[in-house]
């Protein structure tokens, strides 16, 4: 059988190895004679499952101990409104947020925010990072915070997270890692928030995660649904509803899949290698192309276009046909897109490169 590569940008591919290891215990957990997913999530072995995902996702990002990581439920989209409603409490009528727009899912950030706040966008540009130095950020006492899309997963973008502008000093971070979380080394206490949807280099689809620093708990508006509190899902370590059990227990096995593989620092330097390249092989003439500014090209989302698009759907016939699978562009943008998270293997952006290379000729 030809070997299947999947590019789709979440859900996305998980690492073989965990495939395999939730197959094995799928019926049995560890003599426990139960299922994961037939667990009480505050009998002890769901609690030991929790407590490890929750200890080596701190250790893989290093998380300082005066932030909590919260497993929630709704997505990466629900945040867009639980940010404002978890941090606008003790704001004044009118408060503003600050936006970067560099893309879709910031664009969806921006219009959900506008329900509950004034919005400044202080800079826009879906195909580059604007400078720092030219973000209109809103004047002292500067807005409830600064949300961003650090790694746009439709259009490619992706920021160099070096927020050492002094103008930054007490502003709060808000931070879309969606798409690029665990990818790259951060350094948490930048942020306020961080937050991100499991699907691409976490876990199944269900489990969102927040990184949030200490003093920004308690801020809620009186409207917050309580199951979205984030202080009382932190007070309750994540169970003061039920939480999404199976999805935490397959994270806690891709963390320690990345513990193994080397951590963090190894996923970033892997990533660089696969997105090398794969823009090269992008570049190598104009058969393709790539948008986005070379210095913020996303090393996990590769959008990109064929010159004569009436190619396109003979391009995908091909790819199908030797394993390639879900090159398809997001419906908004079209062209190609091949996401290369953490768990895909070299080989596979190899197998794409050779493709790409015989499907123009070269
Ligand atoms: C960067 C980013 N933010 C938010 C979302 C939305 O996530 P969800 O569909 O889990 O709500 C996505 C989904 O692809 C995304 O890529």
């Amino acid at each position: 059988m030809t070997q299947i590569f999947n590019f789709s940008a979440g859900p996305a591919v998980l690492p073989k190895e965990v495939l395999a290891q939730a197959a094995a215990e799928m019926l049995d957990w560890h003599g426990s004679g139960m299922s994961v997913m037939e667990m009480s999530h505050r009998g002890p072995e769901f609690m030991s499952i929790y407590k490890a995902a929750e200890r080596d996702l701190r250790e893989l990002l290093a998380v300082p101990d005066n932030y909590k990581i919260l497993f929630m439920q709704g997505g990466g989209l629900s945040q867009n409104a639980l940010i404002p409603l978890n941090l606008l409490g003790h704001k004044p009528e009118g408060a503003t947020i600050d936006f970067i727009h560099t893309g879709s899912w910031s664009a969806k950030s921006i219009k959900e925010a506008g329900k509950y706040a004034k919005v400044n966008t202080a800079a826009s540009n879906t195909t580059a990072v604007p400078a720092q130095a030219e973000w209109q950020l809103t004047p002292a006492p500067g807005a409830a915070y600064l949300h961003m899309c650090t790694n746009e997963t439709i259009d490619g973008v992706e920021y160099q997270p070096d927020f050492n502008d002094p103008r930054f000093a007490g502003r709060v971070l808000v931070a879309d890692m969606s798409s690029h979380i665990l990818s790259r080394v951060i350094d948490v206490a930048k942020y306020g928030v961080i937050f991100a949807g499991a699907q691409k280099n976490i876990g199944p689809a269900g489990v969102t995660i927040v990184i949030i620093r200490d003093d920004l708990l308690g801020k809620a508006l009186p409207v917050c649904p309580s199951a979205f509190d984030f202080k009382l899902v932190a007070d309750n370590e994540s169970m003061y509803n039920t939480p999404p059990t199976y999805g935490i227990y397959i994270a806690g096995l891709v963390f320690q899949w990345l513990k193994q593989q080397g951590g963090v620092a190894e996923m970033e330097k892997r990533a660089k290698a696969k997105a090398d390249l794969l823009y090269a092989a992008l570049d190598a003439d104009d058969f393709y192309q790539n948008r986005v500014a070379p210095a913020n090209r996303s090393r996990m989302n590769v959008p990109f276009y064929l010159k004569d698009e009436s190619k396109n759907e003979a391009f995908l016939a091909g790819a199908k046909a030797r394993g390639l699978l879900q090159l398809k562009g997001h419906k908004s943008v079209g062209g190609m897109r091949a996401s290369i998270y953490n768990a895909m293997p070299i080989e596979g952006v190899q197998a794409l490169v050779d493709y790409l290379n015989e499907f123009a000729g070269r």
